[in-house]
């Protein structure tokens, strides 16, 4: 089996694994972290969503070793061990989540937007967040944790590169 070592929230994690092998798969099954959630398995309801370089993709439907040379950050990666980002404790702030399945994901999608916007519009957000889906429609909620997030102007301005953790809140 080949070998090869991907940097999973700034860990070199060494993996012997089919090339073949999704990421999500590489995440959960190998690496016991399981924040990622599988959902659709076909790239369509936004659960697994992680960055690379910072972007949101889709961790069920990307080769894990196409992603070598790459800065992965997955949910566990979101926050330092003892702060939460402004976007999290927004999510407990509003009681967001319902049954929660699908809550990583949309986080990590909300996170990227806030990264690229930090004062998002209500458009900007549905646009940002329409590939994740949430079977509870927690999106008001979820819109609603976005601009309290945005409007504390400290809100996960995080470096998916460096993991700049310091400036977490
Ligand atoms: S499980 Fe990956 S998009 Fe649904
Ligand atoms: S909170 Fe239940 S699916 Fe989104």
């Amino acid at each position: 089996m080949p070998t090869y070592s991907l940097k999973i929230n700034g860990t070199e994690q060494q993996l012997e694994a089919d090339p073949a092998m999704p990421l999500l798969w590489v995440l959960r099954d190998m690496l016991g972290m399981v924040g990622t959630k599988f959902g659709c398995g076909i790239g369509q309801c936004g659960a697994c969503t992680i960055h690379v370089d910072g972007q949101p993709m889709r961790a069920c439907s990307i080769p894990a070793s196409a992603l070598v040379g790459r800065d992965i950050t997955t949910i566990e990666g979101l926050a330092s061990d003892t702060n939460l980002t402004a976007l999290q404790q927004a999510w407990i702030d509003l009681d967001v989540p319902q049954c929660g399945y699908c809550q990583s994901g949309q986080l990590m999608s909300a996170a990227a937007l806030l990264e690229s916007k930090p004062n998002p519009s209500d458009d900007d957000i549905d646009a940002a967040m329409a590939g994740n889906y949430c079977r509870c429609g927690t999106y008001v909620r979820i819109r609603q944790a976005i601009h309290q997030a945005a409007a504390s102007k400290t809100a996960m301005f995080y470096d998916a590169t460096e993991k700049n953790q310091e400036d977490l809140v």
